[in-house]
């Protein structure tokens, strides 16, 4: 959600800031912030789009190779430039940024305005440059860990002091902070893809750990000043991965990765000799996976429609009770978590406070706790017992794509690996593996159409509602179909088991409230069909996504999409293409910001 880029070398800080909040702005924000220690030090905020920071930061110039910077998503306070981060103690000596929530902000902002301390904004990060304010004897890390010694709740931070100009403090609980080091420069951000420009050498901060960086150097201790050694390791994305490439959007752009994507996810995973996957990350709880009785997934929005997709893979190819779960209803439930539970965390991010949140009870409950994600080092991988990367590379579009398209081919390389080790023969795995080795080229026969999907956009996208329907398999796409259409479109839609609509959603139907039915050639084809009859005859009109070669639908429907044909497993990767190109395309003609869609953040970290 919020941001933070902080530098600290030789070069001009102003561009190198300004330019890493930019590429955090998929994160999703409403305001921003800049501080640079010149002579005098610099600190300017803005409303709204980084655009508006930028234009101000460029006819101000400030020099200064020092400083810190900031995407702000409210929480306490309104978007104002009074709460725009970075905010300074009463000297105007410190300087800080934060992203997290200051849980017992209220008492000690009480406290500290007791003490005399003048505060300027109503959010709860003021209190931290107050505390560190209140610490400082002439060491801004040792005053840092002592104020954070006094917070209870989430933070990460970059805090500068305007007596040390060449030194950055940063530290982290539950907020992600990476150091990025370089030739006589260091610098932190919130999220490696501000850093790669500038270097590949980076460091993850864990939980309660302290980082000094000075340029091109860096020491790490705990908040009670315990030392840490920690190599640098070399960042896998290069600055290109955050480039448009020549597509308009990072959408449109992540959508046609997926083919190569996808095969990323599977490669080298894939055993043809015994018919089984080879997931090196789950090789150390293997015992505990061979005995486990009960899966139990947890993950939001997008990957929650993966979860729901594994509950039907892991159903089908396993002997195991399977149950998804969305993981901010999953505290409010008494489950019976055992030894032989396994729970799976998917996220893309992999720092949904929610799913962390969830993990972190079924660990407490004595439970195998697994992690689906695609950001490496991100919380999630670091809190699970073992998991397994998407590597569908960074993803900048705040509407999931290609982690969706990913996470369904790991999820079903994890039920086939444990649906070998119980009672799946060697031919139905060597079948699902055929088919994904398959999808790759059939995903990139669905991107052909994309100028047929967008024609289909210009004819549709007037449309007030939607109704997507899909049955088994093809139920959590439509799910996900109608959630790319609201995020980005901001088009209403209902997604729905197809069985479900006439308990109910049926009623809406008129020539109004058009309807994407998902309809490849399945075992559950034959009652779709009859869905599709019965939207027909109330006059919906109709957008049939089906198999290559399917003339049954004829005058059911008023326009066809055909997927190539594959195991029934595997559809759903390639049914939910055509509807990312369609809401795509639609948000495109009804001019939305297709790759930040309003309210909207790639990382949710607030529960
Ligand atoms: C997807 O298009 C959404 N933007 C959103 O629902 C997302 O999937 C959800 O917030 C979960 O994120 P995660 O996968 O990073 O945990």
């Amino acid at each position: 959600m919020c941001g933070i880029v902080a530098y600290v070398g030789e070069q001009q800080a102003r561009e190198i800031l300004v330019d890493g909040l930019k590429r955090l702005e998929y994160r999703g924000y409403d305001s921003s912030g800049v501080a640079i220690l010149g002579t005098p030090p610099y600190l300017a905020k803005a409303v709204g789009k980084v655009a508006a920071l930028e234009q101000r930061v460029s006819q101000e110039n400030p020099l200064g190779s020092v400083g810190i910077a900031h995407t702000r998503w409210a929480t306490h306070g309104k978007p104002t430039e009074a709460n725009a981060h970075p905010h300074l103690d009463c000297s105007g000596q410190v300087y800080l940024v934060h992203n997290g929530i200051i849980e017992n902000y209220q008492a000690l902002k009480n406290r500290l305005i007791g003490g005399g301390h003048k505060f300027t904004s109503e959010t709860d990060t003021e209190v931290l440059a107050h505390l560190v304010e209140e610490a400082y004897s002439g060491s801004l890390e040792s005053a840092v860990q002592k104020a954070l010694l006094q917070v209870q709740g989430t933070f990460g931070i970059a805090v500068m002091h305007a007596a040390h100009r060449h030194q950055i403090v940063v530290a982290r609980r539950g907020s992600p902070i990476v150091l990025g080091v370089g030739s006589n420069e260091s610098l932190a951000a919130s999220d490696v893809s501000a850093l790669a420009r500038h270097t590949d050498q980076v460091v993850f901060l864990e939980d309660n750990e302290v980082a000094r960086l000075e340029p091109g150097t860096f020491s790490i201790t705990t908040l009670e000043n315990k030392a840490i050694s920690r190599e640098a390791t070399t960042l896998e994305i290069g600055p290109e991965a955050m480039e448009l490439g020549g597509f308009p959007h990072y959408m449109l752009k992540e959508i046609f990765e997926q083919p190569e994507a996808v095969e990323n996810a599977f490669r080298g995973r894939l055993n043809h000799s015994e018919g089984v996957a080879k997931l090196g990350g789950l090789e150390s709880v293997g015992d505990r996976l061979r005995a486990a009785r009960h899966l139990i997934i947890v993950s939001c929005g997008t990957s929650y429609y993966a979860g729901l997709f594994a509950r039907y893979v892991f159903e089908t190819l396993t002997d195991l009770a399977v149950e998804t779960e969305l993981a901010s209803e999953f505290r409010y439930r008494k489950l019976n978590l055992r030894q032989n539970t396994v729970v799976l965390a998917i996220s893309q991010s992999g720092e949904t406070a929610d799913t962390l949140a969830a993990l972190r009870e079924a660990k407490r409950k004595g439970a195998l706790v697994l992690g689906l994600v695609n950001v490496v080092g991100s919380s999630i991988a670091r809190e699970t017992h073992a998991g397994v990367y998407c590597h569908a590379g960074i993803e900048v579009g705040v509407a999931s794509t290609k982690s969706f398209t990913t996470q369904l081919a790991i999820l079903t390389l994890m039920a086939l690996l444990m649906g070998r080790s119980r009672d799946l023969s060697y031919e139905e795995g060597m079948s699902v593996i055929h088919g994904l080795e398959k999808v790759p080229g059939d995903l990139r026969r669905i991107l052909e159409q994309s100028e047929r999907i967008r024609k289909l956009a210009e004819k549709y996208c007037e449309a007030r509602h939607f109704l997507y329907i899909g049955r088994k398999y093809q139920y959590p796409i439509a799910l996900e179909g109608a959630l790319k259409l609201k995020e980005i479109a901001y088009i209403h839609a209902e997604g729905y088991a197809a069985g479900e609509m006439k308990h109910g959603p049926i009623a809406l139907i008129d020539n109004s409230f058009p309807t994407v039915a998902l309809a490849p050639e399945d075992g559950s084809y034959e009652k779709v069909a009859s869905n599709i009859q019965e939207i027909r005859a109330r006059e919906g009109r109709i957008i049939a996504v089906t198999s290559e070669g399917n003339s049954r639908l004829g005058q059911l429907v008023d326009d066809v999409i055909e997927i190539p044909h594959n195991h029934e497993i595997l559809t759903p990767l390639l049914a939910v293409v055509p509807l990312q190109l369609f809401a795509y395309h639609c948000a495109v003609l009804r001019g939305c910001d297709v790759d930040k869609p309003r309210n909207l953040a790639k990382s949710v970290t607030v529960e």
